[in-house]
Protein backbone atom coordinates (compact mmCIF):
# COMPACT_ATOMS: atom_id res chain seq x y z
CA UNK A 1 0.00 0.00 0.00
CA UNK A 2 1.07 3.53 -0.80
CA UNK A 3 1.03 5.91 2.46
CA UNK A 4 2.13 9.72 3.49
CA UNK A 5 4.65 9.69 5.83
CA UNK A 6 5.75 12.42 7.63
CA UNK A 7 8.46 13.83 9.62
CA UNK A 8 8.39 16.77 12.18
CA UNK A 9 11.78 17.80 13.18
CA UNK A 10 12.93 21.52 15.08
CA UNK A 11 13.67 22.70 12.03
CA UNK A 12 11.84 21.07 8.96
CA UNK A 13 8.96 19.25 8.25
CA UNK A 14 9.37 16.60 5.74
CA UNK A 15 6.95 14.90 4.00
CA UNK A 16 6.89 12.01 1.34
CA UNK A 17 4.67 9.10 -0.31
CA UNK A 18 5.82 5.17 1.19
CA UNK A 19 5.20 1.98 -0.45
CA UNK A 20 4.90 -0.15 2.92
CA UNK A 21 5.39 -3.32 1.06
CA UNK A 22 9.77 -2.25 0.30
CA UNK A 23 9.98 0.42 2.34
CA UNK A 24 11.13 2.72 -0.68
CA UNK A 25 10.03 6.47 -0.90
CA UNK A 26 7.49 6.65 -4.11
CA UNK A 27 7.56 10.39 -4.54
CA UNK A 28 9.61 13.35 -4.19
CA UNK A 29 10.36 14.47 -0.43
CA UNK A 30 8.94 17.56 0.31
CA UNK A 31 10.55 19.77 3.17
CA UNK A 32 8.71 23.08 4.62
CA UNK A 33 10.22 24.96 7.43
CA UNK A 34 9.20 24.49 11.04
CA UNK A 35 7.32 27.66 11.70
CA UNK A 36 8.71 29.46 14.63
CA UNK A 37 7.31 29.78 17.36
CA UNK A 38 6.54 26.26 16.65
CA UNK A 39 3.18 26.03 18.20
CA UNK A 40 0.80 23.09 18.00
CA UNK A 41 -1.46 25.64 15.57
CA UNK A 42 0.98 26.82 13.84
CA UNK A 43 2.64 23.21 13.09
CA UNK A 44 -0.71 21.65 12.49
CA UNK A 45 -1.31 24.26 9.70
CA UNK A 46 2.30 23.65 8.06
CA UNK A 47 1.76 19.80 8.29
CA UNK A 48 -1.61 20.82 6.35
CA UNK A 49 0.42 22.39 4.08
CA UNK A 50 2.67 19.76 3.28
CA UNK A 51 -0.09 17.15 3.17
CA UNK A 52 -1.70 19.13 0.64
CA UNK A 53 0.78 18.97 -1.43
CA UNK A 54 0.47 15.36 -2.27
CA UNK A 55 -2.04 14.25 -4.30
CA UNK A 56 -3.15 11.92 -1.51
CA UNK A 57 -6.17 10.78 0.54
CA UNK A 58 -5.20 8.29 3.14
CA UNK A 59 -3.82 7.24 6.40
CA UNK A 60 -1.22 9.14 7.43
CA UNK A 61 1.96 8.58 9.66
CA UNK A 62 3.88 11.23 11.70
CA UNK A 63 7.12 10.76 13.74
CA UNK A 64 7.04 13.37 16.81
CA UNK A 65 10.00 14.63 18.32
CA UNK A 66 8.07 13.57 21.98
CA UNK A 67 6.84 11.51 23.66
CA UNK A 68 3.56 10.27 22.00
CA UNK A 69 1.28 8.10 24.52
CA UNK A 70 -2.04 7.28 23.00
CA UNK A 71 -1.85 10.27 20.78
CA UNK A 72 -1.33 12.39 23.51
CA UNK A 73 2.43 14.26 24.03
CA UNK A 74 3.68 14.23 27.20
CA UNK A 75 7.09 16.40 27.05
CA UNK A 76 8.63 18.70 25.11
CA UNK A 77 12.83 18.72 25.69
CA UNK A 78 13.37 20.48 22.43
CA UNK A 79 10.14 21.92 21.07
CA UNK A 80 7.37 24.34 22.96
CA UNK A 81 6.56 23.53 26.36
CA UNK A 82 3.15 24.13 25.04
CA UNK A 83 3.00 20.50 23.28
CA UNK A 84 2.73 19.10 26.73
CA UNK A 85 -0.54 17.57 27.25
CA UNK A 86 -1.63 18.12 23.62
CA UNK A 87 -3.81 15.28 21.84
CA UNK A 88 -1.30 15.84 19.08
CA UNK A 89 -3.10 12.87 16.84
CA UNK A 90 -6.88 14.52 17.38
CA UNK A 91 -5.39 18.21 16.30
CA UNK A 92 -3.26 16.78 13.40
CA UNK A 93 -6.42 14.40 12.21
CA UNK A 94 -8.49 17.45 12.64
CA UNK A 95 -6.26 20.04 10.79
CA UNK A 96 -5.91 17.67 7.70
CA UNK A 97 -8.99 15.69 7.60
CA UNK A 98 -7.75 12.57 7.02
CA UNK A 99 -6.92 9.63 9.81
CA UNK A 100 -2.90 10.58 11.36
CA UNK A 101 -1.38 8.12 13.58
CA UNK A 102 1.20 9.50 15.75
CA UNK A 103 4.49 8.15 17.46
CA UNK A 104 8.05 9.36 18.20
CA UNK A 105 10.19 10.02 15.74
CA UNK A 106 12.77 7.77 16.95
CA UNK A 107 10.45 5.05 17.24
CA UNK A 108 9.44 6.25 13.58
CA UNK A 109 13.40 5.66 12.10
CA UNK A 110 13.66 2.54 14.29
CA UNK A 111 10.82 0.85 11.94
CA UNK A 112 12.16 1.52 9.33
CA UNK A 113 15.91 0.33 9.69
CA UNK A 114 14.03 -2.83 11.75
CA UNK A 115 12.20 -3.63 8.18
CA UNK A 116 14.15 -2.31 5.70
CA UNK A 117 17.34 -0.91 6.87
CA UNK A 118 20.78 -1.94 9.18
CA UNK A 119 18.50 -4.02 11.84
CA UNK A 120 16.84 -6.10 8.67
CA UNK A 121 18.15 -9.83 9.84
CA UNK A 122 18.48 -8.79 13.20
CA UNK A 123 17.01 -10.35 15.96
CA UNK A 124 17.09 -10.02 19.33
CA UNK A 125 17.82 -6.52 21.33
CA UNK A 126 18.24 -4.24 18.59
CA UNK A 127 18.64 -0.39 19.85
CA UNK A 128 18.34 3.16 17.29
CA UNK A 129 20.05 5.92 18.50
CA UNK A 130 19.13 9.27 16.69
CA UNK A 131 21.80 11.88 16.81
CA UNK A 132 20.55 15.42 16.33
CA UNK A 133 19.81 18.46 18.11
CA UNK A 134 18.39 15.54 20.76
CA UNK A 135 19.98 12.07 21.48
CA UNK A 136 16.36 9.80 20.80
CA UNK A 137 15.69 5.75 21.38
CA UNK A 138 14.13 3.09 20.08
CA UNK A 139 14.34 -0.74 21.87
CA UNK A 140 13.24 -3.75 19.87
CA UNK A 141 12.82 -7.45 20.73
CA UNK A 142 12.82 -9.62 18.04
CA UNK A 143 11.05 -6.66 16.06
CA UNK A 144 8.59 -5.68 18.51
CA UNK A 145 9.04 -2.25 19.41
CA UNK A 146 9.23 -0.97 23.07
CA UNK A 147 7.42 2.63 22.39
CA UNK A 148 8.73 5.89 24.06
CA UNK A 149 12.31 5.02 25.58
CA UNK A 150 13.48 8.03 25.94
CA UNK A 151 16.84 7.12 26.69
CA UNK A 152 18.42 10.70 26.00
CA UNK A 153 17.66 11.41 29.03
CA UNK A 154 19.30 9.13 31.35
CA UNK A 155 22.22 10.75 33.63
CA UNK A 156 25.72 10.97 32.54
CA UNK A 157 28.37 12.77 33.94
CA UNK A 158 26.33 14.79 35.85
CA UNK A 159 24.25 15.63 33.26
CA UNK A 160 21.62 15.08 31.16
CA UNK A 161 22.59 12.80 28.45
CA UNK A 162 21.48 14.68 25.21
CA UNK A 163 22.95 17.84 27.03
CA UNK A 164 26.22 15.64 26.78
CA UNK A 165 26.34 13.81 23.87
CA UNK A 166 23.44 15.06 21.08
CA UNK A 167 25.08 16.91 17.87
CA UNK A 168 23.48 20.19 19.60
CA UNK A 169 26.23 19.30 22.14
CA UNK A 170 28.76 18.73 20.09
CA UNK A 171 28.08 22.10 18.00
CA UNK A 172 27.53 24.05 21.16
CA UNK A 173 30.60 23.27 22.89
CA UNK A 174 32.64 23.23 19.60
CA UNK A 175 33.96 19.60 20.22
CA UNK A 176 35.82 17.69 17.61
CA UNK A 177 34.94 14.74 16.09
CA UNK A 178 37.29 13.13 18.54
CA UNK A 179 36.24 14.26 21.64
CA UNK A 180 32.45 14.33 20.78
CA UNK A 181 33.27 10.41 19.86
CA UNK A 182 34.61 9.90 23.76
CA UNK A 183 31.48 11.12 25.02
CA UNK A 184 29.65 9.43 22.77
CA UNK A 185 31.08 6.30 23.48
CA UNK A 186 30.61 6.89 27.08
CA UNK A 187 26.79 7.02 26.33
CA UNK A 188 26.50 3.76 24.14
CA UNK A 189 28.47 2.11 26.77
CA UNK A 190 26.03 2.91 29.24
CA UNK A 191 23.52 2.29 27.44
CA UNK A 192 24.78 -1.16 27.03
CA UNK A 193 25.67 -2.51 30.80
CA UNK A 194 21.38 -1.20 31.06
CA UNK A 195 20.40 -3.42 27.76
CA UNK A 196 22.89 -5.62 26.59
CA UNK A 197 21.48 -5.25 22.92
CA UNK A 198 22.81 -7.34 20.23
CA UNK A 199 23.17 -4.30 17.74
CA UNK A 200 22.98 -0.67 18.33
CA UNK A 201 21.69 1.28 14.58
CA UNK A 202 22.98 5.25 14.78
CA UNK A 203 20.61 7.47 12.81
CA UNK A 204 20.64 11.33 12.85
CA UNK A 205 22.70 13.94 11.26
CA UNK A 206 25.91 13.09 13.40
CA UNK A 207 25.63 9.58 12.23
CA UNK A 208 26.57 10.36 8.39
CA UNK A 209 30.15 11.43 10.36
CA UNK A 210 31.00 8.03 11.44
CA UNK A 211 33.79 7.44 9.65
CA UNK A 212 35.07 10.43 11.81
CA UNK A 213 34.41 9.09 15.09
CA UNK A 214 34.19 5.21 14.86
CA UNK A 215 37.90 4.88 16.20
CA UNK A 216 36.64 6.41 19.38
CA UNK A 217 33.57 3.55 19.81
CA UNK A 218 35.37 0.88 22.17
CA UNK A 219 31.84 -1.04 23.47
CA UNK A 220 31.79 -4.95 22.55
CA UNK A 221 28.33 -4.48 21.09
CA UNK A 222 28.26 -3.69 16.97
CA UNK A 223 27.31 -0.68 16.05
CA UNK A 224 26.41 0.48 12.47
CA UNK A 225 24.69 3.29 10.73
CA UNK A 226 21.31 3.60 9.75
CA UNK A 227 20.96 3.27 5.64
CA UNK A 228 17.86 4.61 5.20
CA UNK A 229 18.97 8.28 6.41
CA UNK A 230 17.09 11.35 5.60
CA UNK A 231 13.89 9.15 5.13
CA UNK A 232 14.13 6.94 7.80
CA UNK A 233 11.90 9.06 9.85
CA UNK A 234 9.23 8.85 7.27
CA UNK A 235 9.01 5.79 6.08
CA UNK A 236 8.80 4.36 9.65
CA UNK A 237 6.12 6.90 10.06
CA UNK A 238 4.16 5.52 7.25
CA UNK A 239 5.02 1.74 8.06
CA UNK A 240 3.12 2.78 11.35
CA UNK A 241 0.11 4.11 10.25
CA UNK A 242 0.02 1.31 7.83
CA UNK A 243 0.10 -1.38 10.41
CA UNK A 244 -2.34 0.64 12.67
CA UNK A 245 -4.97 1.04 9.93
CA UNK A 246 -4.79 -2.38 8.78
CA UNK A 247 -5.65 -3.34 12.02
CA UNK A 248 -8.76 -1.03 12.13
CA UNK A 249 -6.96 0.62 14.80
CA UNK A 250 -8.12 4.74 14.73
CA UNK A 251 -6.24 7.71 15.57
CA UNK A 252 -7.00 8.43 18.93
CA UNK A 253 -9.55 11.62 18.38
CA UNK A 254 -11.42 11.00 21.80
CA UNK A 255 -12.14 14.59 23.41
CA UNK A 256 -10.84 13.77 26.37
CA UNK A 257 -8.46 16.07 28.64
CA UNK A 258 -5.30 14.83 29.07
CA UNK A 259 -5.27 14.51 32.39
CA UNK A 260 -8.89 12.31 32.47
CA UNK A 261 -6.97 10.70 30.13
CA UNK A 262 -4.37 9.34 32.35
CA UNK A 263 -6.36 8.56 35.43
CA UNK A 264 -8.46 6.54 32.39
CA UNK A 265 -5.26 4.37 31.99
CA UNK A 266 -5.05 4.46 36.26
CA UNK A 267 -8.06 2.47 36.53
CA UNK A 268 -7.75 0.63 33.49
CA UNK A 269 -4.66 -1.20 35.15
CA UNK A 270 -6.25 -1.59 38.58
CA UNK A 271 -9.15 -3.01 37.16
C1 LIG B 1 13.07 13.83 22.85
C2 LIG B 1 12.73 12.52 22.20
C3 LIG B 1 13.11 12.54 20.74
C4 LIG B 1 14.57 12.93 20.58
C5 LIG B 1 14.97 13.05 19.13
C6 LIG B 1 14.54 14.13 22.61
O1 LIG B 1 14.83 15.38 23.16
O2 LIG B 1 12.84 13.79 24.24
O3 LIG B 1 11.35 12.27 22.33
O4 LIG B 1 12.91 11.27 20.19
O5 LIG B 1 14.81 14.17 21.21
O6 LIG B 1 14.22 14.01 18.46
Amino acid sequence: MILLGVDIGGSGIKGALVDSETGELVSERIRIETPQPATPEAVAKTLKQLVDQFDYDGPVGCGFPATVHHGIAFTAANIDKTWINTQVEKLFTETINKPCYVLNDADAAGIAEVKFGAGKNNHGVVMMVTIGTGLGSAIFVNGSLLPNTELGHIILENDIAEHYCSDSARQQNDLSWGKWGKRFNKYLDRLQFLFNPDIFILGGGASKNFEKFKDKITVRTPVVTATKLNAAGIIGAALYANDLNAQGIKPNTLSVEPNEHIETDKCKAKA
